[in-house]
């Protein structure tokens, strides 16, 4: 059974991290922390304009900066979809907590993401993106993983009901 450590919950852009991420804070009455959330109110500024302004290397950077200053018990954590692509993040991660992958289908992906403006890698061809993005990662986010959620089809109190049996 789930022991104070953090819960980072890991998956691609549109895989339910956050509304999972805070529900599951709700039941296990852990503090929650959605790290695009935390990254936009600590610059001021929404994830576009970060990327616009000074582009992806200095937002990974924020993102691991932010990993690194998180404390290592108790929390539920929704990460970004690209924290995986940083050995230093997957390892940060490894180290402090167990991560959970909310695994979703490129399809479920699509439709959620459909007409979606608040993705800057997703400005292009959307499903072109999301695809060559997706098959890259996949592995990342198997490796990572300690739990392997699908997440098709459940609603987010099904997947946390799901996940809390696997902790
Ligand atoms: C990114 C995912 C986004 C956000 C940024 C980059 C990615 O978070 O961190 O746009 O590289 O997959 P979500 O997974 O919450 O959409």
């Amino acid at each position: 059974m789930y022991q104070m450590k953090t819960l980072y919950l890991i998956g691609f852009m549109g895989s339910g991290k956050s509304t999972v991420g805070r529900l599951l804070g709700k039941v296990l009455d852990l503090p929650f922390m959605d790290m695009d959330d935390e990254i936009v109110g600590v610059n001021g500024k929404s994830i576009n304009q970060i990327f616009k302004d000074h582009g992806e290397e200095y937002f990974r950077n924020l993102e691991t900066g932010l990993l690194e200053s998180i404390p290592s018990q108790g929390g539920v954590i929704a990460t970004g979809g690209g924290v995986v692509l940083r050995e230093k993040n997957r390892k940060l991660m490894k180290e402090t907590g167990i991560i959970i992958y909310l695994e979703a289908t490129e399809t479920e992906i699509l439709t959620r993401l459909k007409g979606d403006e608040s993705r800057p890698l997703l400005a292009g061809k959307k499903e072109v993106e999301i695809r060559k993005r997706l098959s890259q990662r996949l592995p990342l986010y198997t490796e990572t993983a300690d739990i392997q959620i699908k997440t098709d089809g459940g609603t987010p109190e099904q997947i946390v009901s799901v996940l809390i049996d696997r902790l």
